[in-house]
């Protein structure tokens, strides 16, 4: 879709909202918190989380940390100018809200609060229970401060910030300790932040499907990060075998032999490239799919994922 930039508004250190509004002034399609778009900024695609209220109608903002030492979106991203046009995705959604939970609690990490407000604006607007646990490194870095402060958000939103030292930092074994068939959490924000709510979860015995995360950024390479050696893969369709070389992902080598897999980030994080594994053993490098998922291993994201056995039959 094409978009114009209507306005850059700065929120907090280094970081803008953005908000878009359709080229032609035709109505943007509908979407629910937790949805991210794409955006096709000079050459580049990256996703980015939509933070307003799902029921604002017209306009989609989404919010952008200026990080240059990121693979240069953001940077691309924050030198835009007002009336500039862009092309960006119909909204996905990979980390809804479930519409079932008695109770939510929402833990953002710095730019993590992105889809974060639009779920507690959401939450908000249908007058079901939640919390809002938003860290940050010090109070400038901290956005929507004025949204946070309206009511019905003010008093279920609690600040952590690093610079205030170890006594104002989230006590994660607290805010977690008490699951519950019917409460979830959502957590997003940087890979270390997300990783220390999915073990302090655990610990506190949350069953896995009622804890619910988005990474940005890039896949890690994991403990395999040497195990880049080549493997085949079948299509299952036609029984045709494709070589994957070490060095090349299996998007690149399906490509390369004419196969067309759809993707977004490439980089294991949004889901757009998952693909059925009918027999073989992946090597997951996603920051996508759940333990549970990875497990199962009868999934796997091609843009970065790889295999520990010598053949992946895809039901490609
Ligand atoms: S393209 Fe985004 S996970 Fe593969």
């Amino acid at each position: 879709m094409k978009v114009t930039l209507l306005r850059k508004i700065s929120v907090a250190t280094d970081i803008c909202v953005f908000e878009l509004a359709s080229a032609d002034g035709s109505p943007l399609p509908a979407f629910a918190a937790g949805a991210h778009i794409d955006v096709h900024v000079d050459g580049f695609v990256r996703q980015y989380s939509l933070c307003n209220r799902p029921s604002d109608k017209g306009v989609y903002r989404i919010g952008v940390l200026r990080d240059p030492v990121s693979r240069g979106g953001s940077v691309a991203m924050h030198a835009l100018d007002a009336g500039t046009s862009l092309e960006i995705s119909s909204p996905k959604n990979h980390f809804p809200l479930d519409e079932q939970a008695t109770h939510t609690i929402l833990l953002a990490g710095g730019i993590g609060i992105t889809p974060l407000i639009a779920m507690a604006e959401q939450l908000r607007e249908q007058g079901r229970p939640f919390e809002l646990h938003y860290c940050t490194r010090d109070p400038q870095r901290a956005a929507f401060r004025e949204r946070l402060a309206e009511a019905g958000l003010a008093e279920r939103t609690h600040f952590y910030f690093d610079s205030e030292g170890a006594d104002a930092r989230i006590d994660l074994a607290r805010v977690l300790r008490a699951p519950q068939d019917g409460k979830h959490a959502y957590v997003c924000g940087p890979a270390g932040f997300i990783d220390a709510v999915l073990a302090a979860a655990a610990g506190a015995g949350w069953p896995a499907q009622n804890v619910h995360r988005e990474y940005f950024g890039a896949a890690q390479p994991g403990a395999n990060a040497d195990a880049n050696g080549a493997f085949q893969v079948t299509l299952a369709s036609c029984q045709r075998v494709i070589d994957v070389p070490a060095g090349m992902t299996i998007v690149e080598a399906l490509r390369a032999g004419g196969v067309e897999v759809p993707v977004s980030c490439e980089q294991g994080v949004c889901g757009t490239c998952i693909t059925r594994v009918l027999s073989g053993e992946p090597d997951h490098r996603d920051l996508y799919l759940t333990d549970e998922e990875r497990a199962a291993n009868d999934q796997l994201l091609p843009c970065c994922s790889r295999s520990r056995s010598p053949m992946l039959v895809l039901d490609l």
